[in-house]
């Protein structure tokens, strides 16, 4: 795996993305008057969040940015950086589920994301190794044939650009394929060093290593409270993917996890272009240039976190890969989480007195950065075409309705079934170092990690969100939840909401 020298950012799992070497954590501790009230208090520092901040700090705003970590620690900083016209629900899906008018809505939401990323890179002067690329999909049998009729269709229905193309710059035999101009790629951490400069430069407050436990208001002012302090602001943006606590979030988005390698090759088969294939999971493929050396950066075999092991998808890629490239070396692995929404379309908006953005499913770059423009837009009093569609509180108008009991369904039965020891139980002693495990003595669970010395980290398995019990997650070394997907590393302190609250530890000695 390839060797960092310092500095290097932190993210939320112990594999290194790409993005991170090279990137100065920020560490910043701005002081502020005990009584001051900010305009907006932006809770989370990635794409959206600095995003919305540097919309709302130019536009005239007092903001504070309050990150629990560093900027880009979440998904920002593990994402595989593809920025589309397209997006994983397809057009032909919006259109079914939230008609011609709904679809076109979304494809303009998607291009002025991609859009608003160009424009902060060229006002802003951005060194990100941004560029344009073609977009290839292929189908690999006649019923792929047919989704990807259907994608294109769907893409040419909202005004997108979508022609067929008989070869592919990938190795794999395909039936059909289709190619779309002007897509693009970078690398995410740079940009989102641009926009936190931009943000500062423009006046604006950044507080990290910082984490918001709860938001309330009182007389009109929001009360942001981490620890013994306390921020306060006329809006407040949760900027977290779902925000925490049990929300309607909790039923209407279900957390993903996507794998990703960076691959040297022997060759120079480097494709030039982003590629993605049909299957379910789908695979995803491109190439970036890190320190003069080329990496094939292929991704794919998502599943819902907590759910299947990630070793096994790791190993599922790497054979993926080698079935079709010939590989020297496998310079990176990392995984990263993102969030389907039950219908298909973001949840970007108002509700229960906090604007929020999440659901964007593995389109981040682009919905991220238009939903910072459409909250803006909000706490700025404009209207904004798009607060129906995309409306936290909307009804789902058809369909999807039977997704949404599944997704509960699969909540309900961890809610139960795991809490009353379905699970086998395990023993301590059988632990391997560097592994961890739900296990259970004298009829209690408790999650057990052994490091590397043999000492036993030990806590209570119940993930302080909601009550499920929490899962290893071997690759990155953390404990992750199946239900809502929170996150939590060796010790139990908490990687990724919508849990606020650390894992209680156990003293393994007594147990
Ligand atoms: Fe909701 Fe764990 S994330 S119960």
């Amino acid at each position: 795996m390839a060797k960092h020298s310092t500095p290097i950012s932190s993210r939320d799992g112990a594999l290194k993305s790409p993005w991170q070497a090279g990137i100065n954590p920020a560490h910043h501790t701005e002081k502020h008057a005990p009584g001051k009230v900010y305009d907006v208090v932006i809770i989370g520092a990635g794409i959206t969040g600095l995003t919305a901040a540097l919309l709302l700090q130019k536009a005239g705003k007092e903001c504070l940015v309050v990150e629990a970590e560093t900027p880009g620690f979440g998904t920002t900083g593990g994402t595989s950086a593809h920025i589309n016209t397209f997006a994983d629900t397809t057009y032909a899906e919006a259109q079914s589920a939230f008609g011609r008018e709904g679809a076109k809505l979304f494809a303009d939401a998607v291009n002025e994301g991609f859009a608003l990323i160009k424009e902060n890179i060229n006002t802003y002067k951005i060194a990100c190794d941004f560029e344009f690329k073609k977009g290839y999909v292929y189908a690999e049998d006649p019923e792929q044939v047919k989704q990807l009729d259907e994608l294109c269709k769907g893409m040419l229905d909202v005004g997108l650009d979508c022609n067929y193309n008989e070869d592919i710059p990938v190795p794999v035999p395909h039936q059909a394929a289709v190619v779309m101009e002007k897509q693009a790629q970078f690398q995410p951490l740079k940009y989102l060093q641009g926009l936190e400069k931009a943000y500062l430069q423009a006046g604006g407050a950044l507080l990290t290593h910082t984490r918001i436990e709860s938001v309330k208001i009182e007389n009109k002012i929001h009360l942001a409270k981490a620890g013994e302090q306390t921020f306060k602001a006329v809006k407040v943006i949760y900027a977290t993917h779902v925000p925490p606590g049990i929300t309607i979030f909790s039923f209407r988005c279900a957390p993903y996890r996507s794998y990703v390698l960076g691959v040297k090759l022997k060759d120079d088969n480097y494709p030039d272009a982003l590629i993605y294939d049909l299957q379910e999971p789908y695979h995803y493929f491109r190439t970036h240039t890190i320190d003069n050396q080329k990496y094939l950066i292929v991704g794919g075999n998502d599943h819902k976190t907590g759910h299947d092991d990630p070793e096994k998808q790791f190993a599922d890629l790497e054979k993926y890969v080698r079935k079709y490239y010939k590989v020297a070396e496998v310079g990176y692995k990392w995984s990263s989480q993102y969030y389907i929404p039950v219908d298909g379309f973001p949840y970007i908006g108002h509700i229960d007195g906090i604007y929020c953005a999440t659901g964007f499913n593995g389109n981040g770059m682009m919905l991220g950065s238009i939903s910072a423009k459409i909250l803006a837009d909000l706490i700025l009093g404009k209207k904004s075409k798009y607060e129906k569609v995309f409306s936290p509180g909307r009804i789902k108008p058809v369909d999807g309705f039977s997704e949404f009991i599944k997704e509960n369904a699969d909540v309900a039965y961890h809610f139960v079934a795991d809490r009353f020891g379905i699970h086998k139980s395990d023993s301590l002693k059988r632990l391997q170092p560097g592994t961890g495990k739900v296990v259970e003595i004298d009829g209690e669970k408790i999650a057990a990690y052994k490091d590397e010395t043999g000492e036993i980290h030990a806590l209570n398995p119940v993930c302080t969100h909601a009550g499920c019990i929490i899962n290893w997650n071997g690759q990155e070394k953390s404990w992750d939840c199946p239900c809502h997907g929170a996150r939590f590393d060796i010790d139990g302190k908490v990687l990724t909401g919508p849990a606020t609250k650390d894992l209680l530890k156990i003293n393994a000695d007594e147990n």
